[in-house]
């Protein structure tokens, strides 16, 4: 039995976080959960918003499955999700986009985006200058460390893919420092890989290209910034937020979940779309091992959503999560039979 850290989260997180969890015992996933609180159900708990008994779970299992987590605005709070991202060095955020239903806006999109999750203009260098509060500044940080890390894991994932090709992202003909050393990252590491194809474009070419024919890519690495407007965009190629799964990736820890967040509007009312979560966990059964089930688990979704009858209304439907969720493990079971 694997031990993996969960966190079920705010707003919508623990339904979908529950649905996730139904599917993976019925694939048959051998995992023991460490459940432990954090965000602001945590607060309302009289708990820390990010507890220390959490974090030594995390620490321990080196896993996590988390449901999302509210933020709340103004001071006081710090973004959970930049902190564990930070304490666990989950240098890699990784977010796959692909076509589910045919018929869409288009068909056969299959790509991964690889952000780059701890520096960029992300490091939070950013201030005001003169007291008056006219001038401020933030900060771009690019090492070489973290740019061989990130690219390196891409070069490795675009390898493990039928199509071995990773395409670059950068804006390196203006921020020539920054932007450009992380260019210059990519191109040495690419000759250390010649069997993937390498290819590099400029962010804004990059944006009308993903919309005119996104098919024609398969890993996307880039830096911070550029990576969380991309993956919201490639988010939207292929149907939105509830079918859009992320893993934070780092040497040694990392954690699955969903792009979207709490959706508060929708949160207690049972049509919250599980489908980004159940991926996000057939992608943790993959990094533990059980690569069988992750199969099973990610199919079974494919199947479902792509049959149409159990959509839930993000998706044009009108099913409950329950009802989506009772027919993913009615087709995984029926996986696990025939297997
Ligand atoms: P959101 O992703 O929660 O919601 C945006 C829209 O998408 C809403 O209309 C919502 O109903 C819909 N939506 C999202 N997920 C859905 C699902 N699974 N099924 C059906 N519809 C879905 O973004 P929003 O409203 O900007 O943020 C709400 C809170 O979540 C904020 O406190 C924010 O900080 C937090 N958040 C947390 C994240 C995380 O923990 N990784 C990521 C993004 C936001
Ligand atoms: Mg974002």
């Amino acid at each position: 039995m694997k031990k993996v850290t969960l966190i079920k989260g705010d707003g919508i997180g623990p339904e979908v976080v529950d649905s996730a969890l139904r599917v993976l015992e019925a694939a048959g996933a051998e995992i023991a959960w460490e459940e432990h609180l954090a965000g602001i159900s945590a607060v309302d708990r009289g708990e820390d918003i990010l507890p220390e008994t959490t974090l030594e779970s995390f620490r321990r299992t080196r896993v996590a499955l988390k449901g999302p987590l509210t933020t709340p605005l103004g001071t006081g709070f710090r973004s959970v999700n930049v902190t564990l991202r930070k304490e666990f060095d989950l240098f890699a955020n990784v977010r796959p986009s692909k076509t589910l239903i045919q018929g869409g806006r288009y068909e056969d999109v299959d790509l991964v985006i690889v952000r780059e999750n701890t520096e960029g203009l992300y490091a939070g260098v950013e201030h005001y200058v003169d007291r008056r509060h006219h001038y401020a500044e933030s900060i771009t940080i690019v090492s070489r460390e973290a740019s061989e890390r990130v690219i390196r894991y891409a070069f490795e994932l675009a390898r493990s893919r039928p199509r071995r090709k990773l395409t670059l992202v950068h804006k390196a003909n203006i921020l020539k420092f920054t932007s450009g050393l992380f260019l210059e990252v990519g191109r040495e590491l690419s000759g250390r890989y010649p069997d993937v194809e390498f290819d590099e474009r400029i962010i804004d070419a990059m944006a009308m290209q993903l919309v005119l024919d996104p098919t024609r890519f398969d890993v996307i690495v880039t830096t911070n910034m550029f990576g969380d407007i991309l993956s919201d965009l490639c988010a939207g190629l292929v149907g939105g937020l509830g079918l859009a799964p992320a893993s934070n990736i780092g040497a040694d820890a990392a954690m699955f979940e969903a792009v979207h967040g709490s959706a508060p509007d929708i949160a207690g009312k049972g049509i919250a779309n599980p489908a980004a979560l159940i991926q996000a966990a057939a992608l943790l059964c993959e990094h533990v091992g059980q690569a069988k089930v992750a199969g099973r688990v990610q199919s079974a979704v494919e199947r479902v959503v792509l049959r149409g009858d159990a959509r839930t209304p993000d998706l044009g439907g009108d099913a409950t999560t329950a009802e989506f969720t009772a027919a993913v493990i009615e087709e995984v079971t029926s996986g696990v039979r025939a297997s």
